[in-house]
């Protein structure tokens, strides 16, 4: 999969681009399915909110089959090779669970900004690529986006232990007051988008973009899958963060053929009956 000239000047203008119906419901009740396990199982790269409820599983694709298949796709490697012009890496990968009703707040933040800070991350050649696993809804705490905050690099931050139960480094009201000022559409509206819509969704996101989510009180979970790549030359060099959080294996990712994920699904299911 190639992005067409229209998608990178719109990434390049706003800091996003949306692709509806990526992966099929085949694919996606696989990963649906594996996701859910993981998220209740004891293992450490799953966090918890305060409440008890999951709030992110780390490094999936590291210990599990359909996610190793995700983490090399070539529907979401490729772009990015694409777009870096070269090969790139797996730096973090991220199951967030946005759990019903205990879903917590993810506080107005840059990724690069952490990536930067804590893994010394040299430039922000690096990009979050979003898979929606459930139904991302106005209602269930979807990802809220700043379009075009991702011109102006590396915001002053404060490091936020305490809000939640992930560390965060989160900016203060006056910028994201302003960002959004900046941002309102000519004829109107506010200066922030939630991109909603069908599982099998993918959202790709700058480094610099500014993101937040509001807590999820409604009885519809959202899953989405974070899997971030790094250009392989612009690879980390400070490892304060435990290896399943922030990789240290720089390979250049291979990508695996594009029917994987669903060859996964049917063999799984003959093998069931
Ligand atoms: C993130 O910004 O890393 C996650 C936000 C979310 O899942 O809502
Ligand atoms: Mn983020």
């Amino acid at each position: 999969m190639r992005l067409t000239p229209q998608q990178l000047a719109d990434f390049d203008d706003k800091g996003y681009i949306f692709l509806p119906s990526c992966f099929s419901e085949e694919e996606v009740a696989l990963m649906r399915d594996e996701g859910e396990a993981i998220l209740k199982s004891t293992r450490q790269e799953v966090w918890r909110e305060k409440t008890g409820a999951p709030r992110t599983a780390f490094a999936a694709h590291t210990f599990n089959e359909v996610f190793r298949l995700l983490g090399s796709h070539p529907r979401l490697v490729k772009p990015l090779q694409q777009y870096f012009g070269e090969d790139v890496y797996v730096h973090q990968f991220k199951l967030n669970a946005k759990a019903a009703f205990e879903g917590d707040v993810w506080q107005w933040h840059q990724d690069y900004g952490t990536w930067q800070r804590d893994d010394g991350m040299l430039a922000p050649r690096a990009m979050n690529i979003a898979v929606f696993l459930d139904e991302v809804m106005p209602i269930n705490g979807p990802l809220m986006l700043i379009p075009k905050s991702h011109k102006q690099g590396v915001f002053n931050a404060g490091h936020d232990l305490a809000t939640t139960s992930y560390p965060l480094w989160t900016l203060d009201q006056e910028t994201v007051t302003r960002l959004a000022a900046e941002a309102e559409p000519p004829g109107g509206g506010p200066g922030i988008v939630a991109p909603v819509g069908k599982p099998g969704s993918v959202l790709m996101f700058h480094g610099n973009l500014v993101h937040a989510s509001a807590p999820n009180i409604t009885p519809y979970p959202r899953k989405i899958v974070y899997l971030t790549l790094c250009a392989c030359s612009n690879h980390i060099t400070k490892f304060t963060r435990a290896e399943w959080i922030a990789h240290r294996d720089f390979a250049p990712i291979v990508p695996v053929d594009d029917g994987a994920l669903a060859e996964y699904a049917r063999a799984r299911k003959v093998a069931a009956e």
